[in-house]
């Protein structure tokens, strides 16, 4: 019998993408570990995006807050402010109480518990999974996108996802060797990103060619089928910037729970699923100007198309809403990203 795990650990031995976070296995076998606080970190964010994109981001909260404790001790919106462009920022609101949990609650070490895991804010099963393997070499089974994609080719599954989610953990599931866990989990994740990829998967270099039932078939590049998505609606809305006088613009923190909650933005409108006029509700009355063009940003059930109104505004004006924020303290660096394409049109 093959022992397909194996033949997968010894080209990842090989072939393994280097990333901040991770321990190579080579330096493994000479003792070292992976950190908890690294694995967690790069997990939450890889939630988000890709590996190229996290890899500067990682790099930039580790840098700031070198230990779980460091971040727990944080200024909320510091963080938020670092995690601006990565999008779903409730992730980054439930980074900041995870790692408050764990200095409360365990001391400021991650558990090496899967069950304990999953009770920590922001962790589900998939990131519980992947910290108890890759940090602590338990045997837990990961499964995201890479490896349904893996899966369903091995087994030449044509069942569309998402109902077919739980038959490709159950095949995942049958592969994890107790041996090596984490490095096999990041194993899969690896030839799903470098070899078996969506379009055009390099069969020919593939550790797992021979057993890949989908490469014998021919039908590899159409797995994993997907059931078709229902478009996306349309929302409408305008934002204001308003200058004052001495530079200071009008911001504030957006509420905390709902989309952007506790981000930074420009005051504005509800964002309205409808084509008639847009709705306007200025923070303060002032000589609003409609910027020509408009910002579009797509988020994940809707597109959102927003007007930008820019207006200079006098040193007593008071907003409805907001706080004017002193020029010198403003990073635009710091909006989220549909916010930070308002400021670039106003700027342009
Ligand atoms: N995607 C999510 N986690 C990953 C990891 N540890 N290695 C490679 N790709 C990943």
């Amino acid at each position: 019998m093959r022992d397909l795990s194996a033949e997968l650990l010894d080209w990842y031995d090989v072939h393994a993408r280097s990333m901040p976070w991770r321990v190579a296995p080579a330096d493994k076998l000479a003792g070292q570990r992976p950190d908890a606080y690294a694995v967690w970190m790069s997990e939450i964010m890889l939630q988000q995006t890709t590996v190229a994109a996290v890899t500067a981001y990682f790099q930039r909260f580790i840098a700031r807050w070198p230990t779980v404790a460091d971040l727990a001790a944080a200024e909320d919106a510091d963080v938020m402010g670092e995690w601006a462009g990565l999008g779903y920022y409730a992730r980054a609101r439930n980074l900041l109480k995870c790692a408050r949990a764990v200095v409360e609650d365990h001391g400021g070490q991650f558990p090496a518990d899967h069950a304990a895991l999953l009770k920590l804010p922001g962790i589900g099963p998939y990131t519980a999974a992947a910290i108890a393997s890759i940090a602590f070499d338990l045997r837990h089974t990961v499964v995201d996108g890479n490896v349904e994609r893996v899966m369903a080719r091995m087994h030449d599954e044509h069942t569309p996802l998402p109902s077919a989610k739980p038959i490709l953990t159950e095949m995942a599931d049958a592969l994890t060797p107790a041996k090596r866990p984490g490095d096999y989990a990041q194993a899969v994740m690896d030839l799903g990103a470098t070899i078996c990829t969506p379009k055009s998967p390099a069969c020919g270099i593939c550790p797992w060619r021979d057993p890949c039932v989908a490469r014998v078939n021919g039908t590899a590049p159409e797995l994993p089928k997907k059931t078709p998505k229902a478009a996306k609606p349309i929302r409408h809305g305008t934002v204001y910037i308003a200058t004052r006088g001495d530079g200071a613009i009008l911001l504030e923190t957006r509420p905390d729970k709902g989309l952007l909650g506790g981000m930074l933005g420009w005051p504005g409108s509800d964002w309205i699923a409808a084509d008639g006029p847009r709705p306007q509700n200025p923070p303060l009355s002032a000589n609003w100007t409609k910027l020509d063009g408009e910002v579009r940003h797509t988020f994940t059930h809707f597109h959102l198309m927003l007007d930008v109104m820019v207006a200079q505004v006098p040193l007593g004006a008071e907003p409805t809403t907001g706080t004017f924020l002193p020029r010198a303290q403003f990073r635009p660096s710091d909006l989220p990203t549909v916010m930070r394409k308002a400021y670039d049109l106003a700027q342009s």
